[in-house]
């Protein structure tokens, strides 16, 4: 079986991207391979979590390009590069135009720290998520990872996993809670997933 041929876009920390380097260790994804990491920021520590685990590493940095085109262009040819069938956005903080999106319908995923509709779209992004919850006093958060299409965070959903919310919560601790009980869990299982799904229609 050829497996599904995966790039990680990252922009940070990159500890979704170690969640999928373990998960494909272990066997959680089988269906696909993690090809190639990009990362719009040079210095990222999500590079090294690639270097280390003998994963290509690429920065296309954003701020060098003249237009959300160019970028997208630059992001297009590294991806045909390497013969890119599911594009994973993991930390990734660039929104992509229409323009982008629509040339993978169904093949790019993304992973948000909360349970959409709630505290999603532009803006909402890594801590201020958790910032936007706490200050709404919900009781309950969560993650969900869904297709990405032009509308940003309104693509379809894939997985969603809830997570309580404590009274002495700051945004980083529940931002580390929701990684580690919801985002680590469910992004991988969407990446075996959808990778399922792309090896399937090839045959
Ligand atoms: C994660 O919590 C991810 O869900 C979020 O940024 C963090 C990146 O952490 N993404 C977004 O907010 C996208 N809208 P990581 O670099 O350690 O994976």
């Amino acid at each position: 079986m050829k497996k599904a041929n995966i790039a990680v876009l990252v922009s940070g920390g990159g500890t979704n991207l170690q969640a999928l380097i373990n998960a494909q260790k272990k066997g959680i994804i089988e269906s696909g391979e993690i090809k190639v990491v990009i990362s719009n920021k040079d210095g990222a520590f999500a590079l090294e979590r690639a270097r280390r685990a003998g994963i290509d590493a690429v920065v296309v940095p954003k701020k060098e390009c003249k237009s959300q085109a160019e970028f997208e262009e630059k992001l297009v040819s590294v991806l045909s590069d390497y013969k890119i069938d599911l594009i994973i956005l993991a930390g990734f903080m660039c929104i992509l135009s229409e323009n982008f999106t629509s040339r993978f319908p169904k093949r790019i995923i993304n992973v948000h720290p909360s349970l959409i509709p709630s505290f999603c779209g532009e803006g909402f992004y890594g801590l201020r998520v958790h910032e936007a919850a706490l200050q709404k006093g919900v009781k309950v958060t969560g993650a969900t990872v869904h297709f990405v299409n032009e509308i940003p965070d309104g693509g379809e959903i894939i997985f969603q996993k809830a997570v309580a919310i404590y009274e002495d919560d700051t945004p980083e601790t529940l931002q580390k809670r929701v990684m580690r009980l919801a985002e680590w869990k469910i992004l991988p299982m969407a990446a075996e997933k959808v990778s399922q799904d792309i090896v399937k229609e090839r045959k």
